[in-house]
């Protein structure tokens, strides 16, 4: 009988030699840039509470009300943590972390869970890159957070980003904002979506993040959150604008975008790439200045952004960025007879230690298969043994790129090699 077969689930994949090499760049460059901006990484574990995702992100998001991978154990509850920040906020919390001092500039690279459909941009296990600022109320903090997320994609070559931006206000200004949507869409929900039309009683805001196609006509004459922000909330949205401005970070205003997580007040904003199709958000993030203390903890304004790895991935391979080169190992020992094979095990600690990558054939290959074995795994050098070799101590070193072979002693391989 056959046996059965395994496979991924559904919209999470596996991460392949090939693959993992431009990861590993992408890592290397969030976490130079992370210590540029003095942000200090924090990891949090996979599995969370539920009832602190249901309260951080909100019961009626998408994100808590269909999408969350949640099971029950005795009493404890769990989810897989769809984002970072309620975790990083529960940290704070817990930790105590304000007592530290001063703000607290964290930043965290993991992988992150949403039952959502699959398609492309779209996994069920995701990885994000992000950065919370804790302790800040200024539009200074808004800007670091944004300048900080610009900053890895400029460094990675993806230049046709746009961030968008857009001011959620304090609870006075969406409540006020609420209401008008509300008196505006009210005599309008026969000709409203059926899903809108249910948000139009819970949610009126979630109405603007609509994508069907019948509400788009009606969302274009909707009142704009901007008519409706308190002085505090205008002032502050007009300094991050300013100070965007200042740094000749370029932004457009899109007063209809409310970002599909309930924390935000204030600054919200993404970056989109035209490389993305539907999915076209590289990232996003914003201000929640009422979470922490929603969580239990003490006022604590804050701002943060989070970026989809597997997103910025597919920008690079539109834009034919190559993060990463792949190198084969500097040595591979083609070795003729048992004896020859011994010397490679005993020999190849010697070069490790020098700082060489080597490796040798394993299956007791022809002298031809091996080198064959080296050619395609791009190996640099090949050093090739026999019997004779054995004898003489002298050693044939080929340059595999240039075809050419010398005989030398193991000591001016090592120093050709090194050189
Ligand atoms: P978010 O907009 O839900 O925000 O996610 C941020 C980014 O994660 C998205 O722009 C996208 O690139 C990526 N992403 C989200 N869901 C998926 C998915 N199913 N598949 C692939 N990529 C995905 C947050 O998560 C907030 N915690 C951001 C934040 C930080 N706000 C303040 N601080």
């Amino acid at each position: 009988m056959e046996k059965k077969k395994f496979a991924t689930h559904h919209g999470m994949s596996d991460l392949l030699p090939g693959e993992v090499e431009n990861w590993q760049v992408l890592e290397n460059i969030i976490r130079e840039t992370a210590r540029r901006f003095h942000f200090q990484e924090i990891r949090t574990p996979v599995l969370e509470q539920t009832e602190l995702i249901a309260r951080g992100v909100g019961q009626l998001t998408d994100i808590v009300s269909k999408e969350m991978f949640a099971f029950d154990r005795g009493e404890d509850r769990y989810v897989l943590r769809p984002e970072g920040t309620a975790p990083v906020a529960r940290a704070y919390v817990q930790h105590h972390l304000a007592q530290r001092g001063g703000t607290q500039r964290l930043f965290y690279i993991g992988p992150f869970f949403r039952a959502e459909r699959p398609q492309k941009g779209r996994q069920r296990q995701f990885h994000q890159f992000g950065a919370e600022l804790m302790g800040a109320s200024g539009a200074a903090a808004d800007v670091e957070i944004i300048a900080f997320m610009k900053s890895i994609y400029e460094q990675t070559g993806i230049d046709n980003t746009t961030l968008k931006i857009n001011s959620v206000g304090d609870p006075e200004s969406r409540s006020a904002y609420k209401k008008a949507l509300y008196d505006y869409f009210q005599p309008l929900s026969d000709k409203l979506s059926e899903i809108s039309r249910r948000r139009l009683e819970t949610n009126p805001m979630r109405i603007l993040d609509s994508k069907e196609e019948e509400d788009q006509p009606l969302k274009a004459d909707a009142p704009k959150i901007t008519d409706y922000l308190s002085k505090a909330s205008r002032e502050h949205y007009e300094e991050v604008r300013k100070l965007l401005e200042q740094m000749d970070i370029p932004y457009e205003t899109d007063p209809f975008m409310v970002r599909g997580l309930d924390y935000y007040t204030e600054t919200a904003f993404e970056l989109v790439s035209p490389d993305l199709g539907s999915q076209d958000a590289l990232g996003g993030g914003g201000r929640y200045d009422l979470l922490v203390e929603e969580i239990g903890g003490p006022p604590t304004p804050a701002v943060g952004f989070a970026c989809g790895i597997e997103r910025l991935m597919i920008a690079c391979e539109a834009l034919g960025i190559a993060l990463s080169e792949t190198s084969g190992p500097d040595v591979y020992i083609v070795t003729r007879g048992e004896e020859a094979a011994r010397w490679a095990v005993k020999t190849m600690p010697g070069l490790r230690s020098q700082g060489l990558s080597c490796t040798m054939d394993y299956a007791g290959r022809s002298i031809k298969a091996q080198m064959k074995d080296a050619n395609r795994q791009q190996a640099r050098y090949a050093i090739i043994v026999g019997e004779q070799e054995l004898q003489d101590n002298r050693y044939t070193l080929r340059n595999m790129s240039e075809s050419e072979e010398v005989t030398l002693s193991l000591d001016d391989i090592k120093k050709t090699i090194l050189t």
